[in-house]
């Protein structure tokens, strides 16, 4: 069914596909009765796939990356579709338009995007009065933070703390991007001083909180290994929750797609990426000193990708990509798939 639609959804401009298939579901999602529809086949909700971390409950381990609901307008359909978490944004103080259209394109052949979107978005007011409706019992939501375009770096803990501040009430966890290669500059707020900076700054209001909420580190797949130890220490020191491995990647290493489209320039996502992002994972994992928590991103699109993401270490997977290319049935599938492979290890074990 959703090859059908696919094929159809390809011969549109990428962003505008976008667009139309989430006006399809939210067109779904208002017949009567279709949203309990929808649950019932693609939420599969067991008590064996929940997990707690970070003090928040996630009935499953797969959540929806950053950069697909940017200004939180499909939370409640895309809740339907079996999310254990979404993670909406990258928000920005004041809106902006992002770059000039088109900034979104399919590689085929290689089951991936590139997308120099520039986190255009509706301004962190906007998204917190979408955010203040939201119905109780959904899956978790996090709030992707950024900085506007014009901003110098000097100041973007401001605009981080600003949005910070005006989204604390209506997310239960926090994204810090400074990993987009799309806004010129953003990613050198990853180096050691301003990074710190950064987090210190944003620790020092949380602990101002009643409740203080988990804050995590969105980090680029093209860091060498010295600017993974930078990160490993930068997380110890300012004691956030932990990590989100990885963002896009500039490399265009390996991709069989034709030059036109590899030519372009942005993020690159999707199965080009997996093995990329699972490696900057079990660094992590094998150079950190005391545990923090890993949300793995990076091709995910099946119940095995996703379990190659967890084996090195990480606690939760999100995805993009596969979602585009897979369809609406994705997450789900993987949570049942996960079932299936980690019973088949008890049973052997
Ligand atoms: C993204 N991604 C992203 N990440 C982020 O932190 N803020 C953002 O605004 C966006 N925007 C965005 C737009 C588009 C079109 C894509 C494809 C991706 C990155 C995304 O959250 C994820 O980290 C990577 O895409 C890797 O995962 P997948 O896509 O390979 O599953």
């Amino acid at each position: 069914m959703y090859a059908l639609m696919r094929s159809i959804l390809f011969m549109c401009e990428a962003e505008r596909a976008h667009y139309t298939a989430m006006r399809l579901l939210v067109m779904l999602c208002r017949i009567p009765g279709a949203r309990a529809l929808l649950r019932a086949m693609w939420r599969p909700a067991r008590e064996e796939d929940s997990c707690e971390l970070m003090g928040l409950r996630f009935t499953n381990r797969v959540g929806l990356a950053a950069g697909f609901d940017k200004d939180a307008r499909w939370v409640e359909e895309l809740a339907c579709l079996g999310f254990g978490h979404i993670e909406v944004g990258t928000v920005t103080p004041a809106p902006q338009p992002g770059n000039d259209k088109p900034r979104l394109f399919r590689l085929k052949k290689d089951r991936a995007l590139i997308n120099r979107m520039g986190f255009n978005n509706l301004g962190v007011e906007q998204i917190k009065r979408r955010l203040q409706h939201r119905k109780p019992g959904g899956p978790v939501i996090g709030g992707n933070l950024g900085k506007n375009k014009w901003t110098p770096n000097e100041e973007a803990h401001l605009d981080y703390i600003r949005s910070f501040h005006a989204l604390f009430d209506v997310v239960d966890y926090f994204a810090v991007n400074v990993s987009s290669p799309n806004t010129q500059g953003l990613r050198a707020l990853q180096d050691k001083e301003p990074l710190t900076r950064l987090l210190n700054g944003l620790q020092e209001l949380n602990r101002t909180k009643p409740t203080p909420k988990p804050i995590l580190l969105k980090i680029a797949p093209d860091l060498n290994e010295a600017q993974l130890d930078d990160i490993l220490e930068i997380v110890a020191s300012t004691g956030i929750s932990g990590i989100i491995a990885t963002n896009t990647t500039l490399s265009r290493d390996g991709l069989v797609s034709d030059r036109a489209l590899t030519a372009e320039t942005g993020g690159l996502s999707g199965a080009p990426l997996t093995k990329r992002s699972t490696d900057v994972i079990a660094y992590l994992v094998q150079h950190r000193k005391k545990p923090f928590v890993i949300i793995g991103a990076g091709g995910v699109d099946s119940a095995e990708t996703a379990a190659e993401k967890l084996s090195a270490g990480a606690d939760l997977v999100q995805l993009y990509t596969g979602f585009i290319y897979r369809g609406p049935s994705l997450a789900g599938n993987i949570v049942r798939g996960l079932r299936t492979l980690y019973s088949s290890d008890r049973r052997r074990n």
